[in-house]
């Protein structure tokens, strides 16, 4: 394994990568990618935002496959816009090792979530086609399209149509400004028939769609998005499961009114739906499970009308689908009750359910190792419950998975002050290696 080389850790938070900066471990080129892959964004001011479908996105795709082939893959788009590269193994056709992550944004993102993972996953795939290792199966790199959900408000479209999972009725879906995702499908230039799964068929499950038997399994390299990596002192980590997460679309309907208007004689939805966010936070805190109401729009919006209608997202995770499920059975009751104390309705709609997912053992003892051999430690990594969702969640589907956790400054995420090391970026692109390797030493 190659070590931290001086120059990289002394660039430190700048990521210089000056010529005159040796940059031997390619930490420095995969952080210089990510920086040239957040110019691509819509918000102006260097804020970035770059979602599902859009000229954004294909540009990233292009870059991203000019340097899969340049690590010596073959490249194809899928028909779910998900940019994948294929390094065969010793023979061609054989299963393959899926490695990958997402390169879509929230708004005003960081520009490590999803990116940092596929410029990894490249970067290694690089290192062992120099090396000319002798795989006993492929490696493909899968850069996700769409992870955040951002623009269709549907999470983890790329990653369901790759597993099979991908449901027609979501091409209904649309966008701030009334377009389809069958339309934004067609305008990208792929088809959205051959997305959906066909329901008569066990074996064709839309285009994109991969079968078990190709696929050796999944792994996925992601800055942690908490903070225990660095409150241990510890570069990586192993992720033992994702958090199952449930999101709803709420809307409180009241009635709207001049704002000289008594309060006896008031349905204030905005009153209303400010019980509800306390009455969630403090749920969710006591049963131990986290929640967020992080979108809330209130109608008419004037300082001087009663609102009449406030719509706010939900967005509710836990380590166990059990523990979620029943707390929000008690949300919705208390929901419901509060509202119809206050003379107002409430309406629910589901927008998201993924399940809490296992990372599988044989593959997390392959990321163990990966860290053990690249940090030089025999101690058992840090084991870590990712709180955050990720493209594997849905890849579960179709084949194991497993996920190393590189630390970011502050557990920062979502925003644009994230932050990681070029000497972690070092370490994590040596022990996603590594992992890779003594996958390769159990299938020889
Ligand atoms: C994605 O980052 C999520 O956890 O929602
Ligand atoms: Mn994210
Ligand atoms: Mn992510």
């Amino acid at each position: 394994m190659t070590a931290v080389t001086a120059a990289a850790a002394a660039a430190g938070a700048n990521h210089d990568a000056s010529p005159a900066v040796i940059d031997r471990t390619g930490a420095l080129s995969i952080l210089a990618r990510c920086d040239e892959l957040a110019a691509y964004s819509t918000l102006p001011n260097g804020l970035i935002r770059r979602v599902y479908l859009t000229d954004e996105h294909r540009a990233v795709n292009a870059l991203a496959a000019g340097w899969m082939r340049e690590a010596g893959m073959t490249t194809w788009q899928d028909p779910a816009g998900n940019q994948c590269g294929r390094l065969e193994g010793r023979t061609p056709g054989l299963p393959a090792l899926l490695l990958g992550s997402h390169l879509d944004t929230v708004p005003s993102a960081g520009r490590y979530d999803g990116i940092l993972g596929v410029l990894t996953a490249i970067a290694v795939v690089d290192r062992l086609n120099t090396l000319g290792i002798d795989l006993p199966f492929a490696l493909e790199v899968v850069a996700f399209g769409d992870e955040e959900g951002t623009r269709f408000g549907r999470a983890l479209l790329g990653s369901r149509a790759l597993a099979g999972t991908f449901d027609p009725a979501w091409l209904d879906l649309t966008d701030d400004d009334g377009i389809t995702l069958r339309d934004a499908y067609s305008a990208f230039g792929l088809d959205p028939d051959a997305l959906a799964p066909a329901t008569d068929s066990a074996l064709f499950r839309g285009a994109a769609a991969r079968r078990p038997e190709d696929l050796v399994g999944y792994l996925e390299a992601h800055i942690e998005q908490g903070p225990y990596l660095e409150e241990a002192g510890q570069p990586l980590g192993i992720v033992s499961s994702i958090a199952g997460a449930r999101r709803f679309a709420i809307t409180v309907t009241g009635v709207a009114g001049h704002s000289g208007t008594p309060f006896d004689r008031r349905h204030d939805a905005l009153a209303g739906a400010a019980e509800i966010v306390t009455l969630i936070e403090r749920t969710a805190r006591d049963a131990g499970l986290i929640a967020t109401v992080g979108h809330l729009e209130v109608f008419p919006n004037a300082v001087n009308v009663i609102p009449g209608r406030v719509d706010l997202s939900l967005d509710l995770r836990a380590a166990s689908d059990s523990d979620r499920d029943r707390v929000w059975t008690e949300i919705d009751a208390a929901m419901t009750a509060l509202c119809s104390a206050r003379g107002l309705t409430v309406s629910v709609t589901q927008t998201h359910n993924a399940p809490a997912v296992a990372c599988a053992p044989h593959l997390r003892a392959a990321v163990a190792a990966g860290i053990r051999a690249a940090t030089a430690s025999p101690a058992e990594p840090l084991l870590l419950l990712s709180r955050a969702g990720h493209d594997g969640m849905a890849v579960a589907d179709v084949t194991d998975i497993a996920m190393l956790f590189i630390r970011c400054r502050g557990g920062v995420s979502h925003h644009p002050d994230e932050h990681v090391t070029p000497a972690d970026v070092a370490v994590a692109t040596d022990a996603f290696e590594a992992a890779i390797l003594s996958l390769v030493t159990a299938a020889s």
